[in-house]
């Protein structure tokens, strides 16, 4: 009996006719990082376990819970990467790229983090971010945001809006975060058993609870306003400003932490009501310590990633994108294989895409094949083409219609009819 396996649970093949959209939208990331003057950064997929507890924070979900972890042969303990900022931190430091420097820096690749699947979250999902190591102000915050409103508007999605908030300076930070603890422990009876476990470790955590009682508790609970130091505030009016000059609109929300801890000050979401509950397509924020905290000399950062599955998503949703036709020619050939490949690499030295027919067959079921292969054109060579050193061109889209042109005419005119 044959066993049929199956990929594992919450991780994606990407299949012919979705991944044209993949490559449109990865394009349009690269070149907004370009455009900024980003440069890429690739690092492995494994990193050593230690990285991730480090920096992500052991109490953290992807940390407990969401990490794929295993021993190597060595007994080295690694994990398959669930988010980028560590390792390019890491990387960084490792190679010296913070030392007296400022780099803007970008990524693309696949994350891996064990949650429960569904739509919009996955256990392999993949991510673009940019990094922007060096800066302290406000004004690299905004270009950060800034970055991802340009790929909104060069991708055309429109239902996406900025939930922003500060988690002020470390002190500040830390302040809140003994303000929630005196608060949580006075209602700790109504806490959910994640919430409690948090209330010792990280309070500023239960903010993020999804649990209903827990939600109605975190509605009373003091605001991190009423803690901000006063340079972490001019600092937050200075980005809403520039931000707001540049005519995004932004939406305060003094309840957002993130997920992971090594944020400090700035901290934002872009979310849409166009994907059901996995809203966030993009989430980032300072991380001025993180540097320093891995090993490296003091070094402020910033930066963002989106989930691109979800960027993928919502543009499916919102312009239901038609993808071009992937391939122009397809050739024929009823007097052997030679003169089919000929023709075919010919069209492809000059930048065509095309495929010749394998298998032979009488020309209807040729014919068929080049129909079914979404080619713009046939291409079909005889015995009478062969003579004559020429093609017949049969337009496969729209009016149709066939005409025989010479061999050497060829190229030029595809090259004129083709978009
Ligand atoms: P994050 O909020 O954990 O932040 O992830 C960023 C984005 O990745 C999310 O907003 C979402 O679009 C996508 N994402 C996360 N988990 C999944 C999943 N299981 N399936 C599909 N998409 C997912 C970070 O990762 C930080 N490193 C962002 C950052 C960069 N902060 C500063 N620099």
């Amino acid at each position: 009996m044959s066993n049929k396996i199956q990929a594992v649970k919450g991780m994606n093949d990407l299949l012919p006719g979705k991944v044209e959209l993949w490559h449109q939208v990865e394009q349009v990331l690269r070149e907004a990082a370009w455009s900024y003057g980003y440069q890429e950064i690739r690092t492995p997929i494994l990193e050593k376990t230690e990285l991730f507890k480090q920096s992500i924070g052991d109490q953290t979900d992807i940390v407990e819970k969401e990490m794929y972890v295993f021993e190597d042969a060595s007994d080295t303990s690694l994990a398959l990467r669930p988010e980028a900022t560590a390792a390019t931190v890491r990387a960084g430091n490792q190679h010296g790229l913070f030392h007296n420097q400022q780099q803007r820096l970008w990524y693309m690749g696949p994350m891996f983090r064990r949650e429960r699947p569904q739509k919009g979250r996955y256990r392999q999902f993949h991510q673009f971010g940019i990094e922007a190591f060096g800066w302290t102000g406000p004004d690299i915050d905004a270009e950060v945001i800034r970055v991802g409103a340009r790929i909104w508007k060069n991708l055309g999605v429109e239902n996406i809006r900025l939930k922003l908030n500060t988690l002020g300076s470390p002190e500040a930070r830390e302040r809140y975060r003994h303000a929630l603890h005196q608060y949580f422990s006075n209602c700790r009876d109504q806490l959910d058993s994640d919430s409690l476990r948090r209330l010792e470790r990280n309070p500023l955590r239960i903010l993020d609870s999804k649990v209903e009682s827990t939600v109605a508790l975190v509605e009373a609970a003091p605001s991190i306003l009423e803690y901000l130091d006063e340079d972490s505030k001019r600092s937050f009016e200075s980005l809403c400003e520039s931000l707001t000059q540049s005519g995004i609109s932004i939406d305060v929300d003094n309840r957002l932490v993130r997920g992971l801890d090594y944020y400090t000050s700035t901290v934002f979401e872009w979310v849409t009501d166009q994907l059901g509950a996995q809203s966030a397509v993009c989430a980032g924020g300072r991380y001025d310590q993180l540097v320093e905290h891995r090993g490296g000399r003091a070094t402020p950062a910033v930066g963002f990633a989106m989930g691109v599955e979800r960027l993928v998503e919502l543009i499916a949703v919102e312009q239901k994108s038609s993808t071009d036709e992937f391939l122009d020619a397809y050739v024929i050939s009823l007097c052997g294989q030679q003169h089919a490949v000929d023709i075919t690499e010919r069209l492809r030295d000059a930048g065509i895409r095309a495929c010749e027919h394998c298998g032979g067959g009488k020309l209807k079921s040729q014919m068929k094949k080049a129909d079914q292969s979404g080619a713009s054109f046939a291409v079909i060579v005889g015995e009478d083409e062969v003579a004559t050193q020429s093609v017949q061109l049969k337009i496969l889209r729209g009016e149709g219609g066939q005409e025989q042109i010479k061999r050497e005419q060829l190229v030029e005119v595809l090259v004129s009819r083709l978009p």
